[in-house]
């Protein structure tokens, strides 16, 4: 195993990924589209952060990795650190164990759909597939919106916007671009790693005149499955093959085209698809694809872990979230778990288990609005999130994968389990997942890694409006994993930014 170092340097570019409209994008070392960060498991990864963006924080979250024994690397401001301030830096430094498909993003108030946004490849010396494809090819897909994100939120939660529109994109993007060829060789088959970097558009992809065999959703290796057309929503990853015909006779397109339903409003020439191209001669025509409706979508609730792992049939500890949106009094639209919407606490949330000894088992030392559950070690937990709204949200927990127990369909209404059925007995693990419009998922995991983890809506809308659940997981375990080894830089980006700190989460 090696140590693989990435030294960034977070700055302002431009960019005009759609061609219509230049602007300003957070890039890496000047930059845009960011690089792809590749490990091979088992590697140690340094990230060097620099912030030069000037006018605003920023932070780094590496989505999907468990950070086990490392959850002050893990990103989120106000969660596991302080926002490294403009003119700051922050090393995150950690070993990376587990295989699959991820991606890294800025984890401060809506920023990553600036531009702040990558892969993040695990390279897998195992990898049980690894006789079916001959090459792989990563593949980012993404919505674009030509406004910033500082006006963009600024209008979402105010009195302007009391329904809660959430602004639609401008454009759909596949590796940050609206013009990408693929190079494909007859006969071969090919691994596309497909991650869904948006900030609120699911997608439908496709590929024409080929099938696909789905065989990686979120770092959990599946049997392969078939599949004609996938959905992704924002934040999942779909690793699946896709075999090349034996002739070069013609090219065909592939397609991610957004969700339009979850867009109250559907701007009169929105262009909602992105189409790419599989090239087997480039003097040949580059095809028009098919619509949407050609294809009926792939249902993920199926697919079976390669490992096998059955279903935890007993659970210690039931976490009970019901979503709606609803206005304050301020006049703004707002999103709760259980009529709360989440605050950011002023101190991290781990620093507060890091500096409060015994009482860090108290879920109350953490705030009225942080929507906090204190997890003890080793439990099977369970999470219903009962979805009291007409959205489709894509559901994210922090330091695990989850299996998917159940998951309603539209209209549902709050889970039952009298009437839910019967669960699968090798259920689908992942740690993105889709909840239908007031619908229910219920979720299990265990309670087998220590630290400070989010449960959000992945749509960033949705977690400036409030769509978050802090989860506070065997916190002792926390204290004695990190008690007085939080480094130096992490401790002044809290300093940089005056967070007031109580106690002493350096432990001197
Ligand atoms: Cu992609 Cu809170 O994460």
């Amino acid at each position: 195993c090696a140590t693989v170092t990435y030294d960034f340097d977070v700055s302002w570019t431009y960019a005009n990924p759609d061609g219509l409209y230049n602007r300003p994008v957070i890039g890496i070392n000047g930059q845009w589209p960011i690089p792809t960060i590749r490990v091979t498991k088992g590697d140690q990864l340094v990230v060097n952060v620099k912030n030069s963006l000037g006018n605003e924080t920023t932070s780094l979250h590496f989505h999907g990795l468990y950070m086990n024994g490392s959850t002050h690397m893990d990103g989120p401001d106000q969660v596991t650190q302080c926002a490294i301030q403009p003119g700051g830096s922050f090393t995150y430094n950690f070993t990376v164990d587990q295989p699959g498909t991820y991606w890294y993003h800025s984890h401060v108030r809506g920023q990553y759909p600036d531009g702040l946004r990558g892969a993040f490849i695990v390279d897998d010396p195992d990898d049980p597939h690894k006789d079916l494809y001959d090459e792989e090819i990563v593949l980012t897909f993404s919505d674009w919106y030509h406004d910033m994100m500082p006006n963009l939120l600024a209008f979402f939660v105010s009195v302007a916007n009391p329904s809660g529109a959430e602004p639609v994109p401008q454009s759909a993007l596949v590796n940050e671009t609206q013009n990408l060829q693929v190079k494909i060789e007859p006969g071969k088959t090919y691994k596309f790693r497909m991650v869904n970097i948006g900030a609120f558009a699911a997608q439908y992809v496709w590929f024409e005149g080929h099938t696909m065999r789905v065989i990686e959703v979120d770092g959990v290796y599946t049997e392969p499955a078939e599949a004609s057309m996938i959905y992704m929503t924002a934040a999942q990853r779909w690793s699946v093959l896709v075999t090349a015909k034996n002739s070069s006779d013609a090219n065909f397109a592939f397609v991610g085209a957004m969700d339009q339903d979850l867009f109250d409003v559907v701007p009169e020439g929105l262009n909602s698809n992105v189409t790419g191209w599989l090239v087997y001669d480039e003097g040949k025509e580059m095809p028009t694809p098919q619509e949407v409706e050609a294809f009926e979508p792939f249902d993920d609730f199926g697919l079976v872990p390669v490992d096998g792992e059955e279903l935890y049939d007993h659970v210690d500890h039931t976490i009970q979230l019901d979503l709606k949106m609803d206005n304050l009094d301020d006049g703004a639209n707002y999103a709760f778990f259980n009529d709360i919407t989440y605050v950011h606490p002023k101190v991290p949330t781990l620093y507060t288990v890091l500096s409060t000894g015994e009482n860090a088992t108290n879920p109350a030392i953490y705030g009225s609005n942080t929507n906090q559950f204190v997890l003890e070690a080793n439990q099977v937990v369970e999470i219903i999130l009962n979805n009291d709204d007409p959205g489709k949200h894509p559901f994210h927990l922090h330091g695990h994968a989850f299996q998917v127990v159940s998951r309603s369909e539209d209209e549902a209404g709050f889970y039952d389990a009298a009437t839910a059925g019967d669960f699968p007995q090798r259920p689908m693990r992942r740690d993105t997942v889709l909840v239908h419009p007031n619908g229910n998922i219920v979720l299990r995991f265990r309670s087998d890694n220590p630290g400070v983890w989010l449960f959000h809506c992945h749509i960033e809308w949705h977690v400036a409006s409030g769509l978050v659940a802090t989860i506070i997981e065997s916190p002792l375990d926390i204290q004695s994993q990190l008690q007085g080894k939080i480094p130096q830089d992490h401790l002044q980006a809290c300093k940089d930014g005056n967070v007031p700190m109580e106690g002493n989460a350096a432990g001197n």
